[in-house]
Parts: C-alpha cells; sequence; structure tokens
C-alpha cells in the first residue's frame, strides 16, 4: 500500500469518510470477496493502527479465520462463542469495552483489551462472515466505529 494511502489526519469519522471513499475504488471492479478483505483489513490497520483487523468467514458451521493483519490468531470458532460467534449467532455488531468483561470471550491475544465485531451477510441476509478488530487498549470502539463499520462492510 502506498503511503499516500494511509489516511493520518483528522477526527476518526473524517478518517472513516475518507477510509470509505477508498475503499469503494479499491473494491469497484474486483469480484473477489477475500481479495477485497485482504485490501480492506490492511487499509483499517494502517489507519488507525489497530492491534488485530481481519475477517473469519462462515464455513459450513464454523468461522474460520480469513485475510488479517496482525499476529497470528486462533483459526476457527463456534457459532455463540467468544465475541465473534456471538455477533455471527445474534446477528448484532458487539462493541466490547472491556474483553476481560465479556463471558466467554476468545483470548487470541493477551495484549487485546477491547474490540469490536461486525457481521456481515449476503443478499438473503445470512451471516457470511465476520469482521473483527482488536485494540490494546480498554474502551476503543463507539458508535462512529460501529456506524462506518457497518457501511464499509456492505461494500464487500
Ligand atoms: N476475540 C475474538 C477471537 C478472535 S481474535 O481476537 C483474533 C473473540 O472472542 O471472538
Amino acid at each position: 500500500m502506498s503511503e499516500s494511502l494511509i489516511i493520518s489526519e483528522g477526527s476518526k469519522a473524517d478518517k472513516y469518510e475518507l477510509l470509505l471513499q477508498q475503499v469503494a475504488a479499491v473494491v469497484e471492479g474486483e469480484i473477489d470477496t477475500i481479495a477485497n478483505m485482504a485490501n480492506v483489513a490492511a487499509m483499517l490497520h494502517e489507519t488507525f493502527r489497530f492491534w488485530w483487523t481481519g475477517f473469519y468467514r462462515v464455513i459450513d458451521d464454523e468461522l474460520v479465520l480469513g485475510p488479517f493483519q496482525g499476529p497470528m490468531a486462533c483459526t476457527r470458532i463456534r457459532r455463540g462463542r467468544g465475541v465473534c460467534g456471538t455477533a455471527w449467532a445474534e446477528r448484532q455488531t458487539q462493541v466490547v469495552p472491556d474483553v476481560e468483561l465479556f463471558p466467554g470471550h476468545i483470548a487470541c491475544s493477551s495484549a487485546s483489551r477491547s474490540e469490536i465485531v461486525v457481521p456481515i451477510y449476503n443478499k438473503v441476509g445470512d451471516v457470511t462472515a465476520v469482521l473483527d478488530i482488536d485494540s490494546a487498549e480498554l474502551n476503543t470502539f463507539d458508535d462512529v466505529d460501529r456506524r462506518y463499520l457497518e457501511q464499509l462492510v456492505c461494500m464487500l
């Protein structure tokens, strides 16, 4: 990714606004979802310097690790397990200010302190994947992240 694509100025909302435009440009004309997930993970990770940014895809009855940026992670998560499995089962974005207070949180890395997980749907409304972002700090994610990330995953 060239330096010119890294957004470093402005408020969080400003960064997401620019990022959405860049993501639209990058995914336009590319139909391969894994390729697009890979670039989206890289762009989010570079922009916000998160601890871990990536996707898990629904394959059969599990979430399977997909494109990501950051340290290695657990490869399979069952429906209803952890934050990712809960987002899938409840079909709702999970904003977790302190992972230690989330019952059943799966600690892929002890450095992860807060996280957000956003479900991704196909045209008939099934969850096909989740976007999982982890921060090494508490209370990183709020409604601004939720709103923009829910918009962003609709582009995939
Ligand atoms: N924290 C997740 C597991 C995935 S890793 O953080 C990359 C969870 O509890 O679902």
